[in-house]
């Protein structure tokens, strides 16, 4: 294998992430989560993250050069997640990123977080087709991306206009009584039946569908299934939590999968690509995988340790940045904490 040997260091959220690839090839993943310091308060608390990223970048970064067997004066470049993200969390990875790209001389990228989501499939599967449609689906966002190249040109097509897709199942599983992040939770106990509630399907009405077509809403949602376990609380009835879990995943992934290939036939894209930790939902898997077939639409689903936030993911877009010959980031370069997607490289 040839290509560039591109560090990548992700801190956008609770994953310190370093990854290390050379072209496609990866080398080295290393990813140390603060998730375990925020179950307690059932959510990412910033400051607990940004913490946590400055006592674990500096061993992250020892593990994942012993693991890709190299030494940082190899390097070609230096990519860093520069946004989306929690401000004091991003600022934490690209402060390191600034600090080895100086005292090595190397160029640095600051790169689009989601872009970088997308960019990481190229590691398992190769080149990317375009135009390819991306669902991207994780705590922290829900999008519908056009990717026609993924060094230079997404654009997007729709978000979420409230709560994202996992922030939704972490909700929902708090209201049902199970432990954060909920998302995992859910899916193994949705064994009951997806058709005991009717929960609504967000921005799917006539009129939404005209001003909302590829945008997606889950607090709703989230609302109606905590009113029916409050009522059911009311009524001294125990809460079937099989069938309530099934019948809230059914809803969310109905509308995923539903928008996702929506967006392929309306742009005439033959890929879709998943990403995010909501992807790894089998749930999801399998909707997305009989809707597609329907379809004729080729279905690229990353392995799913690849789809949660990983530096491998910000090293492999950092390479195709750099196989386009695009200029590197200067020194002074900032976080931004609403980088727009369709901003790859800052
Ligand atoms: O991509 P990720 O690791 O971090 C963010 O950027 O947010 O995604 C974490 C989210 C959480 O909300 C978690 O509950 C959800 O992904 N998640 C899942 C599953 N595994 C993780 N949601 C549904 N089903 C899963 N199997
Ligand atoms: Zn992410």
């Amino acid at each position: 294998m040839t290509g560039p040997l591109i560090l990548g260091i992700e801190s956008s959220c609770d994953e310190t992430g370093v990854g290390i690839v050379r072209g496609h090839e990866l080398l080295a993943n290393e990813v140390a989560s603060s998730v375990d310091e925020h179950v307690r308060y059932g959510g990412v608390v910033p400051e607990i993250a940004s913490r946590a990223h400055l006592e674990a970048l500096v061993p992250t970064l020892e593990r994942a050069c012993a693991t890709a067997d190299i030494d940082l004066s190899q390097l070609d470049g230096i990519a860093v997640t520069a946004g989306p993200g929690l401000m004091g969390a991003l600022v934490v990875g690209l402060a390191g990123a600034k600090a080895l790209a100086y005292a090595l001389d190397k160029p640095l990228y600051a790169v689009n977080h989601l872009a970088g989501h997308v960019a990481v499939d190229l590691l398992e599967h190769g080149p990317l087709p375009a135009p390819c449609v991306a669902l991207l689906v994780s705590g922290g966002h829900t999008s519908l991306l056009m990717i026609q190249d993924v060094a230079d040109d997404i654009s997007e097509l729709g978000s979420t206009v409230d709560d994202a897709a996992g922030e939704a199942y972490d909700k929902v599983a708090r209201v049902l009584g199970l432990p954060y992040p909920g998302g995992p939770h859910i899916d193994r106990a949705a064994t009951g039946d997806p058709g005991f509630v009717t929960f609504p399907r967000g921005l799917t009405g006539q009129r939404d569908l005209r001003e909302h077509r590829f945008d997606f809403s889950f607090s709703g949602l989230k609302t109606s299934v905590a009113r029916w376990v409050e009522s059911a609380h009311r009524d001294g009835e125990e809460v079937p939590v099989a069938d309530v879990a099934a019948s809230f995943q059914e809803a969310v992934c109905d509308v995923l999968s539903a928008k996702a290939v929506d967006a392929c036939l309306a742009t005439g894209a033959h890929d879709l690509l998943i990403g995010g930790g909501v992807a790894a939902n089998r749930r999801l898997r399998v909707l997305l995988t009989e809707r597609c077939q329907q379809h004729g639409i080729a279905l690229r689903t990353p392995p799913p340790a690849l789809c949660t936030d990983n530096g491998a993911m910000i090293a492999v877009l950092g390479s195709e940045i750099v196989s386009r010959g695009r200029r590197p980031s200067d020194g002074d370069v900032a976080a931004s904490s609403s980088l727009p997607v369709s901003t790859i490289l800052l």
